[in-house]
């Protein structure tokens, strides 16, 4: 994956002199992609930090992230971070190595990195961002400067911007008469406000966008009692998620009877699942984009 790599292999086959020709003739051909585990000469760098996700079909929405940001800030290195240890043992386990936080912001101190631009994928400001984010970042001296960009929801511009994203780009995938479901997380975490916020957002825009968590509030059940109360039978079911991964083929698309789609099947609403996390979309892209522009804007002090 374009978002991991971190040692180019050694053709063990090819003779010495041939690979250190190689090797110089790829470091000086793509300088920009000298970030890629050591920025050379760089001072300024980006980080971009996300819960994680183990599910190879879910990385698309990582990559495409990647690609966005190396595009919208060329010059910088661009390193990533997940967040879940669990996710990271896993694919440790599969000969993928994705750095935690401490070890990427170390890794990046011991390249020569002064400023960092920091930005999270998370949908809120809740427990991950705080505390396997913000805490870490806080806690690490050695940084000259370094800016932590929002996640996706983080005031009140953010729910209106988000909700205008979301009802353009899935507006159009919708059949007739079809609701838009969002899962979202939740959390026990103050930030779950966020998505209640959300809703109301949704409310003055589309009677049938509705937002409910499997985690907090609002629950699938008031979903699927305010469908019911509007007499609707079929719904577009979107992950809230920067990416589609164990939650979104799961717990919302999963076959199993406590899944979201056999639910509201079972309620008689015919549920169609997009595996897609938000982050393979542009206009969603976009908003982690800007928070992130005011971050690298803040190295320089401006
Ligand atoms: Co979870």
């Amino acid at each position: 994956m374009r978002f991991v790599p971190r040692r180019r292999p050694v053709p063990s086959g090819l003779p010495l002199a041939l690979f250190l020709a190689l090797f110089l003739a790829l470091s000086c051909a793509a300088p920009a992609r000298a970030g890629h585990g050591a920025p050379a000469g760089g001072k300024a760098a980006i980080l971009v930090v996300a819960f994680g996700t183990s599910v190879p079909e879910a990385r698309k929405a990582f990559d495409d992230m990647d690609a966005a940001v190396r595009q919208a800030f060329p010059g910088m290195a661009v390193h990533w971070a997940f967040t879940s240890n669990i996710i990271r043992e896993k694919l440790a386990a599969q000969g993928q190595v994705t750095d935690s936080v401490p070890t990427a912001l170390a890794r990046l101190l011991d390249a020569g990195v002064t400023r960092l631009a920091v930005q999270s994928l998370h949908a809120i400001p809740g427990e991950e961002f705080h505390e396997k984010l913000v805490r870490t970042v806080r806690g690490f001296g050695g940084f000259d400067k370094v800016v932590i960009g929002q996640p996706l929801m983080s005031t009140d511009e953010d729910m209106a911007a988000v909700a205008d994203a979301l009802l353009s780009t899935f507006g159009p995938l919708r059949a007739g008469g079809e609701a838009l479901v969002f899962m979202g997380h939740g959390t026990h975490h103050p930030a779950n406000i966020y998505y209640p916020g959300l809703q109301w957002y949704l409310d003055q825009r589309d009677p049938l966008a509705l937002v409910g968590t499997v985690e907090g509030t609002p629950s699938l059940e008031w979903v699927v009692a305010r469908l019911a109360e509007k007499g609707v039978s079929r719904a577009l079911l979107v992950p809230l998620m920067s990416v589609a991964g164990d939650h979104a083929r799961n717990d919302m698309a999963g076959d199993e009877d406590d899944s979201w789609k056999s639910v509201l099947a079972a309620r008689g609403i015919a549920a169609r699942p997009v595996l897609q996390g938000l982050a393979e979309f542009a206009p969603l892209r976009e908003l982690w984009l800007e928070h992130l522009r005011r971050a690298v804007a803040g190295l320089d002090g401006k």
